[in-house]
């Protein structure tokens, strides 16, 4: 039984694999084609917080894979006084083949994978987004080519995308650089995780967001606050107010391209220009949670060719 709880989850060669599964069906789909891999397969989504983009990609990603999908929100009971964790993952677990979980704490996912018998996905928490820190490294192979050796500067929070890019980019050969003020970096327990499981791998933090993206293949952000961090919005906007990624950050890597997992605060992180202007990818990251999920699920299932 494997889960995708954090990218480590995740070998360099497994992702490799779901990678090339998933490029065959985006050309499918690109071309009409859908490849019924999953027929009668059933995916739960089980999120206690907001999604567009990952609740809406699974969802048509087991359409076309000849599947369903059930969404459960906050009506379901889970984690809350209702049932158990373990009592909610067991059942659960006994009507669906593979679940998807947003949750609010990174051990509540983990708790739910312990008993649910199906593998258990991370739809994101408060510590990780495999499943866009995947997609993200997928799109920019595919915008660019190659990843091998580029840089991927994420200028703002070490937040939980931060810290699966980094993973991903350290497994792939990609040199990370985090730039974020003293106080929202990588906390000293992930920066030993990250040393240990990826003793080779270039990953880099700095305050200094322009040398930061100096060389870089692609600059990302990501909003200031993330959700459940609301009430420090304002001290957020002060803490960052440095690190907003506009035209003059731009032009000091006229490579780069633009990137953020949506929803984006526009005015904030990122200015109208750049996450509208001709370097941003941002829309094909979002299409591409869908064929990276579809790969990993065909993977994760065991019906990947
Ligand atoms: N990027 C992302 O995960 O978006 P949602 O929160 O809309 O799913
Ligand atoms: N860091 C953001 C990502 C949203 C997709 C959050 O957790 O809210």
């Amino acid at each position: 039984m494997r889960h995708v709880i954090v990218p480590e989850d995740l070998s360099a060669a497994e992702i490799e694999a779901i990678f090339a599964v998933s490029r065959d069906l985006q050309e499918k789909f690109a071309a009409g084609r859908r490849d019924a891999l999953l027929p009668g397969r059933v995916l739960a989504l089980v999120f206690e917080k907001p999604s567009l983009r990952t609740r809406v990609s699974f969802e048509a990603a087991m359409t076309h894979l000849g599947g369903s999908s059930l969404f459960l929100g906050e009506d379901s009971g889970f984690a809350s006084s209702r049932e158990s964790i373990a009592d909610f993952g067991r059942v659960l677990g006994g009507y669906v083949d593979a679940i998807v979980c947003r949750s609010k704490s990174h051990d509540t996912i983990r708790r739910l994978a312990e008993v649910a018998g199906v593998p258990v996905i991370n739809g994101l928490s408060d510590l990780a987004h495999p499943c866009q820190a995947l997609a993200d490294v997928y799109t920019l192979r595919q915008e660019i080519g190659r990843i091998q050796g580029l840089s991927l500067a994420f200028v703002g929070d070490g937040n939980n995308v931060a810290r699966s890019l980094a993973v991903v980019c350290g497994l792939l050969g990609m040199r990370f650089v985090l730039a974020a003020p003293e106080g929202y970096q990588f906390d000293t327990g992930f920066r030993k995780h990250l040393a240990a499981i990826l003793p080779d791998a270039e990953i880099e933090e700095t305050t200094d967001a322009a040398a930061a993206v100096t060389g870089a293949a692609a600059v990302y952000t990501d909003v200031w606050a993330s959700m459940g961090q609301e009430r420090e919005r304002a001290e957020r906007q002060r803490a960052f107010a440095a690190y907003q990624v506009n035209e003059a950050l731009m032009a000091r890597c006229p490579d780069a391209v633009f990137m953020h997992c949506l929803p984006a605060r526009r005015g904030e992180e990122v200015t109208d220009g750049v996450i509208d202007g001709p370097r941003s990818i941002v829309l094909a990251q979002a299409a591409a949670r869908m064929h990276l999920q579809k790969g990993l699920l065909a993977w994760l299932l065991g019906h990947a060719e």
